[in-house]
């Protein structure tokens, strides 16, 4: 048993005899009443318990609260709320990106955290650079999300969403060769992005429309 203080969504909460095996996520849901993060496996694989510390996503199913006494922890209700959404939030309703909802904090969470690792260049297994990328923006997206699973298969859609806000971002910070890539990237229906042009080497974007709307994850 142990006491600590949390700062959730600037909030400071502190908790007496608390068990040290307890995860920060239980500690949200069952001992704080802060439900944004879902439970869905329980053990790092789906990516529903998605939450921000200190900037970064973390599972927060795999992560003990006693380690994160002073902390910034953020979760979706301190991204936004339904009277003052995030620009993502926003997005995920305009494009619809989502079905039944319970992966979408987790999946808004983490993609939030993307957004400020592709404008901090981090590189990925897509793209090294990400001022001189050579890969589809959808491939980047795909590849930083592929840690949130959608059991509705909302996946398209969870692209566009994230696309529209990363291309306006990016176009802030005046990277233009980055935002040029979104604009040529054509979210077309499943999870796993088609290969890029240079992969196929194949110039026609007919081909891989037709190729990928049947829908689901591969
Ligand atoms: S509940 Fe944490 S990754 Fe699935
Ligand atoms: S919207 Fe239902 S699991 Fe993603």
């Amino acid at each position: 048993m142990s006491t600590l203080t949390l700062t959730i969504n600037k909030q400071d909460y502190q908790l007496d005899n608390l068990d040290s095996r307890t995860t920060l996520l239980d500690v949200c849901r069952q001992h704080l009443q802060i439900t944004g993060p879902k439970k869905g496996c329980d053990h790092g694989q789906c990516g529903a318990c998605t939450i921000l510390i200190n900037g970064e996503r973390v599972n927060s199913c795999l992560t003990l609260a006693v380690m994160h006494d002073g902390d910034e922890i953020t979760t979706i209700e301190g991204i936004g709320l339904p009277e003052s959404l995030s620009e993502l939030q926003q997005a995920f309703k305009d494009h619809d990106a989502f079905q039944c909802g319970y992966c979408t904090p987790g999946q808004i969470c983490s993609a939030t955290a993307l957004i400020e690792e592709v404008k901090q260049n981090w590189p990925s297994h897509v793209t090294i650079d990400l001022q001189n990328p050579d890969g589809l923006l959808v491939q980047e997206i795909a590849e930083r999300m592929s840690g949130n699973i959608c059991r509705c298969s909302a996946y398209p859609n969870i692209i566009k969403a994230i696309s529209q806000v990363l291309e306006r971002q990016i176009a802030d910070k005046s990277t233009t060769s980055v935002s040029n890539s979104v604009q040529g990237s054509e979210v077309t229906g499943i999870w796993s992005p088609p290969p890029s042009e240079a992969q196929l080497g194949n110039k026609s974007s007919n081909n891989k429309t037709a190729n990928s709307t049947s829908g689901g994850r591969s």
